[in-house]
Parts: C-alpha cells; sequence; structure tokens
C-alpha cells in the first residue's frame, strides 16, 4: 500500500509546487478537470446542463466549483465536499518600502494567522496575477510567478539579538517585515517593481495597473523519516485536502449513483471566508440554485434537494507532537498516519455532530480506511472551518475531517504519507455512495 500511497503524495506535491499562490492553484485545478473532460460554465450565461455532464465554473480566479450532474436531483441530492485554496502568509502592499541605503525592499501585509518567523532566511519568490489594460481598453487579470528565488527575510544575527533563543524569534509586523529584493542605485522605487513585473508577464509597464501578490517559498515538497514516511511542502493547509477531494471527483469514470457530486474550493478562509468568492458569498449557493433550475421546474425542489444533500468539510488538523504534549488533550490526540481525523467541538467550531460523524464513521469502514478523534484542548480557542459556515448558509447536514499534519501555518508543514491515500480512498466512497 506505501508504494500507491507514495504515488498519491508525489502527485500531491507537483500540485501544491505548481500552485503558489490561490490564483495558480485555480489554474491547476483546472489543468486536471480538463483532462477529465469537464466544460467551463461562466456566471454571466445561461446554463444548460444534462445528466451526466461535468463542469465547473469559477469567481475572481481564485475559487472554483467543479460537478458531475446527477440523474435525480431531488430525491438523491448532492454530495458536496468544501476545501480552501488560500494559505497564510505574506502579502505585497501597493507601494514599495521606503529605499534606505541603496536597498529596494517590498512592503508586506499579513495574511491570516502565518507563523511569521518560518518565512525567514527562506528563498522567497513571488506569485499572483496583475490586472493590466489590454490594447483595446478591456481590463484583464494575467497570473504572474517567479521561479527563482527573488526575495529574502534575513534575520538579525545571535551577536545583535543575543536573547532569541530565550524570548522567541519575533518580528515587528509593520517594521521588520520588509523583504529585501534589490541592491540598486535607483531611487524611483515603484517605477522599478513594475518594470520587473512587466518584464515577468510580456506586458508593457504603462499597461499594468495593480496586482495581487503572495509570497511563497521556492523549496520543493519533499518526502522525509527513515522510511519516507513523512513529507513537507507549504501550503498543505489546505491543497492537501483540494487535491483529495479532486482525485476523489476525478475517479468517478461513471455515474453509477444518481447523486451530484461536487467539489468547491475557496479563497479567503484564512481570513474569515466574507470576500465576493469566499465560502460565506453566495457563490455555492448560487451554483445549486442554478443547478437545480436547469434541471427542474418544481418551486419546491431546491430544499428538497438540499435536505436529501450532504457536505464535507475537509480541512487539516493539529497532530500529535510529543515535544509538546502539554498542547494537547492527551485523550483526544491525533497521530500521522493512523488515519482521518473527525473533528468535533460542541460549540460549533466544527460541524460534526453525532449523526454527520457516524454518517462519515460508516463511509470509513466501508472503504477500510481508519479514523481517529479530535477534540481541541479546553484552555485554549479553537479554530475553525468552512463546515459551520456553509452548513448554516445552505442547511446542509455536515461532518468536519482532516488529515493529521505538524506545524499548521508554517512555511513549511509536515504530514503524513499514509493519510493522504486513506483521505483519498474515504473521499472515493463518499462520491460513489448511494
Ligand atoms: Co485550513
Amino acid at each position: 500500500m506505501m508504494s500507491s500511497a507514495t504515488h498519491s503524495v508525489k502527485q500531491l506535491l507537483s500540485y501544491i509546487d505548481a500552485s503558489p499562490s490561490p490564483w495558480h492553484v485555480i489554474e491547476s485545478t483546472i489543468d486536471l478537470l480538463h483532462q477529465a473532460h469537464f466544460q467551463p460554465l461562466s456566471e454571466t450565461e445561461q446554463w444548460r446542463l444534462n445528466p451526466g455532464g461535468r463542469y465547473y465554473v469559477t469567481r475572481e480566479d481564485s475559487s472554483i466549483i467543479a460537478f458531475i450532474v446527477g440523474q435525480d436531483l431531488i430525491k438523491q441530492g448532492c454530495r458536496l465536499l468544501v476545501a480552501h485554496t488560500d494559505s497564510p502568509g505574506l502579502r505585497i502592499k501597493p507601494r514599495l518600502a521606503k529605499t534606505t541605503d541603496q536597498l529596494q525592499r517590498l512592503a508586506v501585509e499579513v495574511y491570516g494567522g502565518a507563523m511569521l518567523a518560518t518565512f525567514a532566511d527562506r528563498d522567497l519568490s513571488l506569485a499572483g496575477c496583475v490586472a493590466y489594460k489590454t490594447k483595446t481598453g478591456a481590463i484583464q487579470r494575467r497570473l504572474v510567478k517567479w521561479s527563482q528565488p527573488l526575495l529574502r527575510l534575513p534575520t538579525l544575527a545571535i551577536h545583535l539579538n543575543r536573547a532569541v533563543n530565550e524570548e522567541g524569534l519575533k518580528f515587528q509586523k509593520q517594521q521588520e517585515l520588509n523583504l529585501i529584493l534589490s541592491a540598486t542605485e535607483t531611487q524611483l522605487a515603484d517605477n522599478y517593481f513594475y518594470q520587473l513585473l512587466a518584464q515577468q508577464t510580456d506586458l508593457s509597464p504603462e499597461q499594468i495597473l495593480t496586482w495581487d501578490l503572495a509570497v511563497y517559498d521556492t523549496q520543493k515538497g519533499s518526502f522525509w523519516g527513515a522510511n519516507q514516511e513523512f513529507y513537507a511542502n507549504s501550503q498543505l493547509d489546505n491543497l492537501a485536502s483540494c487535491h483529495a477531494g479532486l482525485m476523489a471527483l476525478l475517479n468517478q469514470k461513471s455515474l453509477n449513483s444518481g447523486q451530484t457530486l461536487i467539489c468547491g474550493f475557496f479563497d479567503h478562509e484564512e481570513v474569515g471566508s466574507e470576500s465576493y468568492q469566499g465560502a460565506a458569498s453566495d457563490f455555492l449557493s448560487s451554483v445549486l440554485q442554478r443547478l437545480i433550475a436547469a434541471t427542474s421546474d418544481d418551486p419546491q425542489a431546491y430544499p428538497r434537494m438540499m435536505a436529501n444533500s450532504w457536505l464535507i468539510s475537509a480541512d487539516m488538523a493539529h497532530a500529535y507532537h510529543p515535544n509538546f504534549s502539554r498542547a494537547y488533550d492527551s485523550e483526544h490526540k491525533i497521530l500521522i498516519n493512523q488515519g482521518v481525523v473527525i473533528k468535533i467541538n460542541a460549540n460549533q467550531r466544527y460541524s460534526s455532530n453525532a449523526f454527520s460523524s457516524a454518517f462519515f464513521i460508516d463511509l470509513c469502514q466501508q472503504a477500510n480506511v481508519p479514523y481517529q478523534f479530535y477534540a481541541h484542548v479546553n484552555d485554549s480557542p479553537c479554530g475553525s472551518t468552512l463546515g459551520p459556515i456553509l452548513a448554516t448558509q445552505l442547511g446542509i447536514r455536515s461532518v468536519d475531517i482532516g488529515n493529521p499534519m505538524w506545524a499548521m501555518h508554517s512555511v513549511r508543514e509536515s504530514a503524513g504519507v499514509l493519510d493522504h491515500h486513506y483521505l483519498i480512498n474515504v473521499l472515493c466512497q463518499f462520491f460513489a455512495y448511494t
């Protein structure tokens, strides 16, 4: 089993390496969907959908919903798998940092709950998109990415920061996070950066109006451990879940069941999901309403379909780390390579309840996949996921699950090879469930 699990993780690592920003995640996802004959839809057009048809639609090029239309949407409902495309980190501000001592530096904002010290002393670069004006005056978006290391956040030497090991590696967010880009004589910092962007996108500097740019780590994914049983990369939270969902959807060769199968991958989860394309927007509910409107004229069809549907919210979970045992509830610790995690929180930070957890346990048993329970330690606040947001907004039964990982929100996260294989298998079972 390890070799097929290793194969799945190799595919995951390539997917992440090709996807250094949420906009690139959508591009990589579309590449895989096209290979499996999914057709693009536009939100501005009228949709004609056929049973068995495979479609996808994007919003702002950073969220995507892909689906296979079932035979009977009302009676069979939908099987929905959701995950997020964004990861915490650093984003580039519109104006550069002040040029001092002939050093050009990019000014950054902290995006979400990034673990800042992990970005220091790494071979960083930039990926995202630029918004530009075409020759005919239209405004368009174009992806941009530097493959080579472009930027760096050097730490202060220990000789100038003697307490670093006692007090931790800290960065003052306004002054100390500027990224070093270049040693140059020029004082025209903003123009200089527009020129770099223009070179990288084959546009002229005058055409480029603005950008969304994320800082990423150029180090590729790797396997590690005495038996290569672990893997590491950036953005495992939550591209590992996106990849597992996508593999399960693409695995559905023929539509045996009548269910409609949907993967929804959303931007902005790490900052609360409230945006035009985030999961708290109307993007998913509007797709579901159009799905039912294209296939039924019963005015009660939509709530009946939703009442027959299931949502799985997949996001990564905190694996037990024996060096820091005090941080965990010792009876609810989850272990790497010991199976998919069902997340429980009585305060509904996770959407799982007894019934939806039982539904998921049944899937695990049918797929022969081990599972474990996670509950957060009572003394610290629990994080949340897309599950409660979408259960509330859509009116759908929901369960929160995910794979155990170490170092969540570090620029270099780790997880277990077997667990990725388990997650794909149980999601295949979810999509095959009748
Ligand atoms: Co996450």
